[in-house]
């Protein structure tokens, strides 16, 4: 053990404690990575005495400066180079019914491993002199962790009701380290779920973050489902399974289809944003599932009833509702227009509405649709993926031609109210709509000067007198160009768009 504590700052506190006369210990999360080999610079020392004490004396020992000290809590946290280790005295709870805040006393070490969630997460390492580097593990935390099992040190029930947010826990560190947890555990979650009300949702949103973190988060969303945690604090994503039969015709189970996708697209992309895409992108599938005899199981604009059920999920989860939610709702409600776009139908309009339409973020949203192809048919599959690569080739002509990604209008409402001498006013919106999706549809190349030609042919359409002319706006016509020439600069050789990658 005494290798693992070889940071100078263990020598501190080990004469820190020596200096009070109290033991100290180093405990939880950090002696549980020493033996997954997780390097961890955080550490929680447990002392038979007062934590705040004992971090004072060894921040005035290491030269430092004093602690952060948390009275209410009766904590301290000691910043030294880039660890950040927390002192707490050794203590006894136990927790009300109704909440989370619990009565405190002092305790011995055994009472503080007592209180601890896990078994692997109650080990503890002697600091003290005369036993430095001693392993103190009373619930065969080791053993669990050889065996990957996770496991409360007491009868469940207890462990469970004294905080339970420790059932997201377990299953988030299940998850995570590829663990099982015990039957006796899992039931105890199961018997404890409805427990899960008295947490906060920011506190239950972390634990489910890095649940979809993970490597392969559907492991954890079964445990959620089979412990009956998921329906309480996710109940639209519990609402995805089962299959339904009419006249023996049955359509995929969608909370299996979108923890395959969730998988898949979790080995390719670590971000947090795009994978709550996947796990959103079919969650309208059961308001708008239909049945219709000629077609079978349909669920028409499942992607648009989705994309508007994003921003209140994010709301009741209390995750950020900015533009990281607006990314996730706007690939919730493209993800069928690339699998839509075939060798037949793809047009260069269809390419240029689906870049406008995506913008920066076109690349993710050809990652979620890639991932969403689960088709169990290989003939399926393989033309799928050959649209695929086809739609992934046009994606990038069309933009290296026309620079749509990055849409700049280039007749601004300003230029078409000085032109026709109006007042700002609807028609400004309706001539500026007719341009861009006179763009779009490719009537118009992209360009400052022949958009500006097609905005005084709308205008006389409209019955307006054109006052300016292209001249009076060089200014505007400079800028525009620039920019488009500064885009095209950033491509390699005009020739490859490094965003839009094969
Ligand atoms: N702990 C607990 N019950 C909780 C939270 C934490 O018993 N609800 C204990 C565990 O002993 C845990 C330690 O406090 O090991 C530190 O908790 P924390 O820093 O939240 O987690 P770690 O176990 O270190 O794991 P991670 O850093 O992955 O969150």
């Amino acid at each position: 053990m005494k290798k693992h504590l070889q940071h100078p700052i263990f020598k501190i506190i080990t004469q820190a404690a020596e200096n009070l006369q109290v033991d100290a210990y180093v405990v939880g999360g950090f002696v549980r990575d020493i033996f997954l080999e997780r390097i961890s610079k955080d550490a929680d020392i447990v002392t038979i005495g007062s934590g705040i004490e004992l971090a004072k004396e060894a921040a005035k020992l290491a030269k430092i400066s004093p602690p952060k000290v948390f009275k209410n809590f009766g904590t301290a946290m000691l910043q030294y180079k880039d660890w950040e280790i927390e002192f707490v005295g050794a203590r006894k709870e136990s927790y009300r019914k109704d909440s989370r805040k619990p009565i405190v006393e002092n305790g011995s070490l055994e009472d503080d491993q007592n209180r601890r969630d896990f078994t692997i997460n109650a080990l503890a390492i002697n600091l003290g002199t005369q036993h430095y580097g001693e392993l103190l593990d009373p619930f065969n935390g080791l053993q669990d962790l050889h065996d990957s099992i996770i496991r409360t040190p007491r009868d469940p029930a207890i462990t469970f009701s004294d905080d339970p947010l420790r059932m997201m826990r377990a299953i988030r560190f299940a998850t995570q380290l590829d663990f099982s947890i015990s039957a006796e555990t899992f039931e105890g979650i199961r018997k404890s779920a409805d427990r899960i009300s008295i947490i906060s949702k920011e506190r239950i949103m972390d634990e489910m973050n890095k649940i979809i973190l993970s490597n392969k988060p559907s492991k954890g969303f079964i445990l959620l489902h089979q412990s009956g945690l998921m329906k309480l604090i996710f109940p639209e994503f519990e609402a995805l399974r089962g299959t339904e039969y009419v006249d023996g015709k049955g359509h995929k189970d969608n909370f299996y289809h979108t923890l395959e996708v969730l998988d898949k697209l979790s080995q390719k992309t670590d971000n947090l944003w795009l994978r709550w895409a996947a796990i959103l992108h079919d969650i309208a599938k059961p308001a708008t599932k239909r049945y219709e005899p000629e077609t079978g199981w349909t669920f028409h604009s499942h992607e648009f009833v989705g994309a508007k059920m994003v921003p209140r999920i994010f709301r009741r989860f209390k995750l950020p509702v900015n533009e990281k939610m607006k990314f996730v709702q706007k690939l919730v409600q493209l993800h069928l227009r690339p699998i839509a776009l075939t060798e037949e139908n793809v047009t260069d309009s269809a390419i240029r509405r689906l870049l406008f339409e995506a913008g920066d973020d076109i690349d993710d949203l050809m990652m979620l649709c890639e991932a969403d192809i689960t088709s169990k048919n290989p003939r399926k599959v393989k033309r799928y993926l050959r649209n695929f690569k086809m739609v992934r080739r046009k994606l990038q002509e069309v933009e290296e031609k026309d620079r749509i990604r990055n849409w700049e209008p280039p007749i601004s409402g300003d230029i078409i109210i000085k032109t026709f001498d109006i007042k700002p006013g609807p028609k400004v919106g309706e001539i500026k709509t007719a341009i861009r999706e006179a763009i779009l549809d490719g009537e118009v190349e992209h360009d400052f000067k022949k958009a500006f030609r097609f905005m005084l042919k709308i205008g006389k359409d409209k019955g307006l007198d054109a006052q300016l002319d292209l001249h009076d706006f060089n200014d505007q016509m400079l800028h525009w160009y620039k920019k488009k020439d500064q885009q095209q600069t950033e491509l390699p050789n005009g020739s490859n768009n490094k965003k839009i990658q094969e």
